[in-house]
């Protein structure tokens, strides 16, 4: 049986998964594919995770050197980053390797890039375990809805922030507490900061994004907001009113132009989305011929995720003595035909929204909020005095209709210039999900 050379790049969480997998699964995996899959060659800063996980492999100091290695056929890239990672993954596709990589920090800041070199060169560029973990969603989306114009996705994919959430809703756990216990489980990123603050999933997005509609992925028109400012009661009172609040990933083709976004949003509590929990991941994709369909799953940890890098790797040895036109093109359309688009600013989206304003509990307060919304034409779906509190003060929740989301900035700029108004107010966006 011919054997396929894997030069392996990270052992951590990742890494260690996939030789967990190839080491338990490989006969299974072997069956499927007619070859065997072996890692010849690793690197990792600790020299005891490659005698752990791969006995076998050559340890190997230098990235560099061993993605240009004779026994190395495909890289698998799960160092992290955009350092050395960006370096090595560049080496490795002039050095004519395919390229197997999780890192959807790389794909989203330089994929253009590493696209059309590997085109170049001729080599495949998988990265499947980059969106929703173990979810095979880049498949769904390259593959499996092809006949379709796709119309909107929306995803719960950032599992360390849907895992807060979750642990604060349920448990009423504490934001932080949920977070170390996030680290250790192996779901955040080495800086968690790209997970909390929505950068993780902007990434994930704009990559989904590209392969929606054929665009060249675009991080820099993703508008990021993350959960870290979220309070406690707003996550209260959404419940209150039948609302869920997850981290969305949307993006969504408009007469406008695209809209890429990531924030905390409210969604009625009866929606799958809304019963996604803990760290798994959902996408939902709205699609011209399929109508809506729904992909779930583990979005990060150890096996899941490298579910999906083997999962990449097997594709890429059924598929590495196929002519380049019958390989699957790396953004879903072919290279001559991914098109620029115009990417829709904040202020000119469409949604409803969710408001809590703290003002003095006096007579006129929701008179005046009332009319400075109306003024910006934004009309008033539910509004409640939600907490009268000790000093005289209330907290007033409105929930709006669709509208313009800079009429809405513009009203919320005139009631916080009221003397009544005494802190800025809270906006959390609301979705209905249409497509
Ligand atoms: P880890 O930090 O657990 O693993 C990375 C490993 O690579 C570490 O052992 C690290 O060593 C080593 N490493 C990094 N750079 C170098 C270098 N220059 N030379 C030698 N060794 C190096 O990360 P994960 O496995 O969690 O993530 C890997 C990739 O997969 C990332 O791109 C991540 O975004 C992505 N991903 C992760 C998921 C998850 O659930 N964890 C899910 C989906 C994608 P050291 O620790 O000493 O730096
Ligand atoms: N840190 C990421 C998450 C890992 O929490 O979703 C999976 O990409």
């Amino acid at each position: 049986m011919q054997t396929i050379n894997i030069g392996l790049l990270g052992l951590g969480t990742v890494g260690s998964g996939v030789a967990q997998v190839l080491r338990d699964n490989g006969a299974e995996i072997a069956r499927r594919l007619g070859r065997e899959v072996r890692i010849s060659a690793v690197c990792d800063s600790r020299a005891e995770r490659a005698a752990q996980w791969c006995p076998q492999a050559t340890l190997v100091a230098n990235p560099m050197e061993l993605v240009q290695r004779d026994d190395v056929d495909i890289v698998v890239e799960l160092f992290g980053g955009t350092g050395v990672a960006k370096d090595v993954v560049l080496k490795a596709i002039e050095s004519g390797k395919h390229i197997v990589t999780a890192n959807k920090k790389l794909l989203a800041e330089y994929g253009n890039e590493i696209f059309a070199l590997a085109g170049k060169h001729n080599v495949m560029v998988q990265f499947e375990a980059s969106v929703a973990g173990g979810i095979p969603v880049i498949k769904a989306l390259r593959e499996g809805l092809a006949a379709n114009k796709i119309q909107s996705i929306a995803g719960i994919i950032n599992g360390t922030s849907n895992f807060i959430l979750t642990e604060m809703r349920e448990k009423g756990s504490t934001f932080k507490d949920v977070l170390a216990e996030a680290q250790k489980l192996g779901y955040a990123e080495a800086d968690p900061t790209f997970d909390i603050e929505g950068h993780d999933a902007g990434h994930k997005i704009t990559i989904m994004s590209a392969l929606a509609f054929g665009t060249p992925v675009n991080f820099g028109a993703c508008y990021l907001e993350g959960i870290s400012q979220l309070d406690s009661r707003d996550i209260k009172y959404a419940e209150e009113l039948g609302y869920r609040i997850k981290l969305l990933g949307i993006t969504r083709k408009t007469e406008k132009g695209i809209e890429l976004r990531v924030h905390p949003t409210l969604i009625p509590e009866s929606y799958l989305l809304a019963n996604v929990n803990g760290v798994m991941n959902a996408v939902r994709v709205n699609a011209d011929m399929v109508g809506e369909t729904l992909y779930y799953g583990a979005g990060a940890g150890s096996l899941p995720t490298a579910s999906a890098v083997v999962a990449d790797l097997v594709d890429i040895c059924r598929l590495i003595s196929a002519d380049r036109e019958n390989r699957v093109p790396y953004l879903a359309f072919q290279p001559s035909d991914v098109q620029q688009a115009n990417f829709v600013s904040m202020d000119e989206i469409s949604s409803s929204y969710y408001l809590r304003v703290r003002a003095d509990d006096q007579a006129g307060v929701l008179g005046t909020i009332a009319t400075l919304l109306a003024r910006e034409g934004v009309s008033i779906e539910a509004l409640i005095q939600k907490a009268v509190l000790d000093n005289h003060q209330a907290e007033i929740v409105i929930l709006t209709h669709h509208t313009i989301e800079k009429n809405v900035k513009n009203a919320i700029e005139a009631i916080e210039s009221q003397e009544c108004v005494r802190e800025p107010i809270i906006l959390i966006r609301m979705e209905s999900l249409n497509g």
